[in-house]
């Protein structure tokens, strides 16, 4: 069978690059990925590399899965790590069942933030709103914290932002003291972490590399 990796390439920093990842993009004969996930790997990639935008991104799996079943070596690129709001989902359903489709761990956001902010996450919720901002989803969000749990999400960059995250909150009757971080490009030189509470970032503005952790400790 047909065979085609998808590889983690963590939060951004080289630091955080695996040598498995490294090795699997050096042995690929194409590389597909985002340009902040080609440019982390350049030194590595000596085939051809095809740049995935907002646009291409079902073309640029589909040229992957069809290059994979002629017998090319091909790694696709997903940033943090591919399960979780990565690419795996999109790529599987491409794949269907003809293409085996291994996963390389990377480090995911989520675990950068828990790190920095000294939290334990299995004991956490993970949700992940980018592209999805579905009501459901927004209600799962409120009933966990009704619920009393702490929970670590990706905002969407468009239309769920963090101050639009605590305003959705406090309109459902979150309370305003909820204590709220924000943890802004993890691994990278302008890495940043806050820690207000919701009816603070109610006016504030965040970069959209961020990953938000609202509820007590
Ligand atoms: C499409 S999702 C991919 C998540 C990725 N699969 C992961 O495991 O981290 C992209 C979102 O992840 C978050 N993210 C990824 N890298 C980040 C970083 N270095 N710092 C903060 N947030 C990051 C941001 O919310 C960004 O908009």
């Amino acid at each position: 069978m047909s065979k085609l990796k998808i590889v983690g390439m963590g939060p951004g920093s080289p630091d955080y690059v695996t040598n498995i990842a490294k090795e699997s993009v050096q042995n690929a004969e194409i590389v597909i990925g985002a340009k902040r996930a080609l440019a982390l790997f350049q030194n590595w990639i000596s085939g051809e590399s095809l740049l995935l935008t907002a646009q291409n991104v079902k073309e640029g799996l589909q040229y992957g899965v069809k290059s994979a079943k002629a017998d090319k070596n091909v790694v696709i690129l997903s940033t943090g790590d591919p399960g979780f709001s990565g690419l795996l989902g999109s790529l599987l359903n491409i794949a269907g069942k003809d293409v085996d489709v291994e996963v390389i761990p990377g480090v995911s956001s989520i675990q950068v933030c828990a790190a920095r902010l000294r939290m334990r996450w299995d004991t956490a919720d993970l949700l992940s709103f980018h592209a999805d901002t579905s009501y459901e989803k927004k209600m799962k969000l409120v009933e966990a914290l009704k619920d009393g749990k702490r929970v670590i999400l990706l905002p969407d960059p468009k239309s769920f932002t963090p101050k639009d995250i605590a305003r959705f909150l406090i309109d459902q009757g979150i309370r305003g003291e909820t204590p709220v971080s924000v943890c802004e490009n993890l691994t990278l030189e302008n890495e940043r972490t806050v820690t207000f509470t919701l009816d603070r970032i109610l006016n504030q503005e965040f970069d959209v590399m961020c990953v938000m952790v609202i509820g007590e400790d």
